[in-house]
């Protein structure tokens, strides 16, 4: 799929704010810091569409673009910053699952798991969450230029081994790096792949 629009539409405080109409959404969730909006921006090859910091908590609303005049990218903020207020932690916390749980728009969550770490108890717990509330999504590995090959595999590894303690299967997963532009062609084919078959529905 080529991009040929890319469209900033609005920061939303709650599902009943975000953008009316019927295109598809493709969610990007994760921790704070993972990598959510410089992977939006590789995927639309625009760097300034959604704003980037090295320091965590940089998103903090709901964010929808709109692609090809066809279907959304939408940036979330991230969870697990332990430098902002509980109040914070917790609206955000709010703010994403029930967007995430009720969006009848929503096409498919990718959730992105930093590959540097060991598996995080609160991706893990995330991930079964929105799974046990049926939200169909896939994972990302994110930042897989700044780890070595074996690294990569024993962390990406471990990471679906532990999916497996609570899933029958493991979700489609993808390994990347915005920076090197690593999988962004196959992530973009996903949501191609995705948007064709809802339209055959
Ligand atoms: P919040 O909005 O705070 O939730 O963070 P985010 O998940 O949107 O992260 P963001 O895209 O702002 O990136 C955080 C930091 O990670 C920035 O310094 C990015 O340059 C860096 N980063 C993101 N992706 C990659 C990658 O693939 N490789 C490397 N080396 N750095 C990356
Ligand atoms: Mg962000």
């Amino acid at each position: 799929m080529k991009i040929k629009t890319t469209q900033f539409i609005k920061s939303s405080t709650s599902l009943e704010e975000c953008p009316k109409g019927d295109f598809p959404e493709f969610v990007f969730f994760g921790r704070s810091n993972v990598g959510k909006s410089t992977l939006i921006n590789a995927i639309t090859n625009n760097q300034k569409l959604s704003k980037i910091s090295s320091k965590p908590g940089k998103t903090q609303l709901i964010n929808h673009f709109l692609i090809n005049e066809s279907f959304y990218l939408v940036d979330l903020p991230g969870y697990g910053w332990a430098k902002t207020s509980k109040e914070n932690r917790i609206k955000w916390d709010r703010m994403s699952k029930d967007f995430l749980v009720k969006s009848h728009k929503l096409a498919l969550l990718f959730i992105l798991i930093d590959v540097r770490l060991k598996p995080q108890k609160i991706d893990l717990e995330n991930i079964n969450y929105l799974g046990k509330n049926n939200v169909p999504l896939n994972l990302i590995f994110t930042k897989c230029d700044k780890v070595k090959k074996e690294e990569l595999k024993i962390n990406v590894d471990s990471f679906i081994n532990q999916i497996l303690d609570s899933w029958e299967d493991v979700p489609k997963y993808f390994i990347t790096s915005s920076t090197k532009r690593v999988g962004i062609d196959d992530i973009l084919s996903q949501i191609s792949d995705t948007i064709n078959s809802i339209t055959k529905k």
